[in-house]
């Protein structure tokens, strides 16, 4: 059904929402994120018929390639990494719009042999004009390729046709550097031309934190300084940097995901309901929430980074992280990173946010614990109550998505003893439809001009904000802990939470 259907109620969120007449350009088109990401999700969307069929895709790189070797790149990497099968048919009308442009960043000539591209695909597809740049480039290639689109008129919006940026993080490496980077960006496109990509929020089960806590009444109430103790926010990888050292020596994990991912689940968590779903209520209260987060003043105590040692991760031996190639054997750059912090507004005073990733640890899981309060009187004696841990609601963000709520209940027998169980909800249990790839819908929602699910530049700078003092005092303050590869990190973030009576949960 297309959006021009006088039957078809925009509103009604039930309905396919399918891009109108658009392409999509990609700068660092032979990267892994596009090969593994980018290409499979444009395939995917084709394939679930979510595309317009001139959709056309145009790869622009230094590379020595005729449009038939980006096309069979592509075909590549769909056949490797899409989720959905592979059908011909779709294949055979995606590459009728597949285009390759040879050129670099600061050529004048590369860009007006895009711009004479675009030109060509909006006469043989239909294109209309609509076009989104892809920036999948390394953070110091941002503003030339922004200058260069602003000099080659390619950003303009002429005769009702649409462009936008997507940006790719990192958004900056501090405060000051993204706020330079808005500036670019935003001296050429505007606001609402603009796309942060945090692919977090692409994620089916964290959009789900917004549908468990606002379409549903149980939660809501106890959501709050009066039930809830704490706040546990795990972003957990098993895997090393891999083939990533160029980009991850010196910026660590806490800017590598803490101030984008971790942040956002932080404040989807924690925010007000907002007063509708669209972009601007949400980023309103998202922002509020951000803007209250207040940092310990004990920072030596109160967060710990560390860099994995070598050790045994799935049966095999792995390398620490300073014997990785391409890394500075002194380095100090951090792969775990676990951070405490506050919200100051009514809801949340004085209950702590846990919040910690890691590379190289036990095993790969994301999740949001809300950890409840122990009861305030209990009737059974204590030996009958030892194992009983605090009530929990767990959010499975990946890999087992779904949601836990963890309980006391009778051991069966004579005694009176109880003990943790926990009630589960599981996607691929309740729903026979799987989930898209955040990819999917992120390319989607920039077609189709929809932003609720991409940060503002508030919302980034006030990340930033939060992460910059400590990245301050680590810079200042001694070396990361070694923590073994293969283990939940180092001792000293067990040793964090303890002193508060806490512990970090084993998922
Ligand atoms: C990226 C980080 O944003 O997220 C990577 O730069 C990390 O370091 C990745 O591995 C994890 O994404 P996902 O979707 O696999 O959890």
């Amino acid at each position: 059904m297309s959006s021009s259907n006088p039957l078809r109620d925009p509103a009604d969120r039930r309905l396919p929402r399918i891009a109108g007449p658009s392409g999509l350009v990609i700068f660092g088109v032979t990267g892994d994120l596009s090969r593994k990401k980018l290409m499979p999700a444009v395939y995917d969307l084709a394939n679930r018929g979510l595309l317009p069929p001139g959709f056309s895709l145009v790869g622009f790189a230094r590379r020595d390639w005729e449009h038939e070797d980006f096309a069979e790149v592509v075909h590549d990497a769909v056949k490797e990494h899409a989720r959905t099968p592979f059908r011909e048919e779709v294949w055979q009308q995606l590459i009728q719009g597949m285009r390759f442009v040879q050129g670099t960043f600061d050529d004048d000539e590369s860009f007006e042999r895009l711009r004479d591209t675009i030109e060509e695909l909006d006469k043989a597809q239909g294109t209309g004009g609509n076009f989104a740049f892809y920036l999948s480039v390394p953070p110091s290639a941002f503003p030339v390729v922004i200058q260069q689109l602003k000099k080659h008129r390619l950003a303009d919006q002429s005769n009702g046709s649409w462009r936008r940026a997507v940006i790719e993080k990192p958004f900056g490496h501090d405060l000051k550097s993204a706020e330079d980077l808005n500036t670019t960006v935003e001296e050429v496109f505007a606001p609402d031309q603009v796309f942060r990509i945090d692919h977090y929020l692409g994620k089916e089960t964290v959009q789900n934190i917004l549908a468990l806590r606002f379409a549903n009444t149980m939660f809501e109430p106890i959501w709050n300084r009066s039930f809830v103790d704490h706040v546990q926010i795990t972003m957990a990888e098993d895997i090393g940097i891999g083939g990533r050292a160029g980009y991850y020596d010196g910026i660590g994990a806490a800017r590598d995901v803490i101030q984008n991912h971790l942040l956002q689940l932080m404040a989807l968590t924690a925010m007000e309901e907002p007063a509708s779903f669209d972009a601007d209520a949400l980023a309103a209260e998202k922002t509020k929430v951000l803007g209250a987060v207040k940092l310990p003043k004990d920072l030596g105590r109160d967060t710990v980074r560390g860099q994995y040692a070598e050790g045994w991760q799935g049966g095999e031996k792995a390398v620490g992280y300073l014997q990785e190639e391409g890394i500075d054997p002194n380095s100090k750059t951090d792969t775990y990173a676990a951070i405490k912090v506050e919200i100051d507004n009514r809801r949340w005073a004085g209950v702590p946010f846990y919040l910690r990733t890691g590379k190289r640890l036990g095993r790969r899981v994301t999740e949001i614990a809300v950890v409840f309060q122990r009861a305030p009187h209990s009737p059974f004696d204590t030996t009958a109550t030892e194992e009983l841990g605090s009530n929990a609601i767990v959010i499975r963000v990946q890999p087992d998505e779904g949601v836990t709520v963890r309980f006391g209940s009778k051991v069966p027998g004579t005694s009176m003893e109880i003990r943790d169980v926990s009630m589960d909800f599981a996607y691929g249990e309740s729903f026979t439809e799987s989930s898209p790839e955040a990819y999917e819908r992120l390319i989607l929602d920039v077609l189709l001009g929809d932003s609720n699910l991409f940060p503002r530049t508030e919302e980034v700078e006030l990340s930033w904000k939060i992460l910059d003092p400590i990245e301050e005092y680590w810079d200042k303050h001694g070396r990361p802990a070694q923590y073994p590869s293969g283990t939940w990190g180092p001792v000293e973030a067990d040793e964090m939470l303890a002193r508060e009576g806490r512990s970090w949960r084993r998922p």
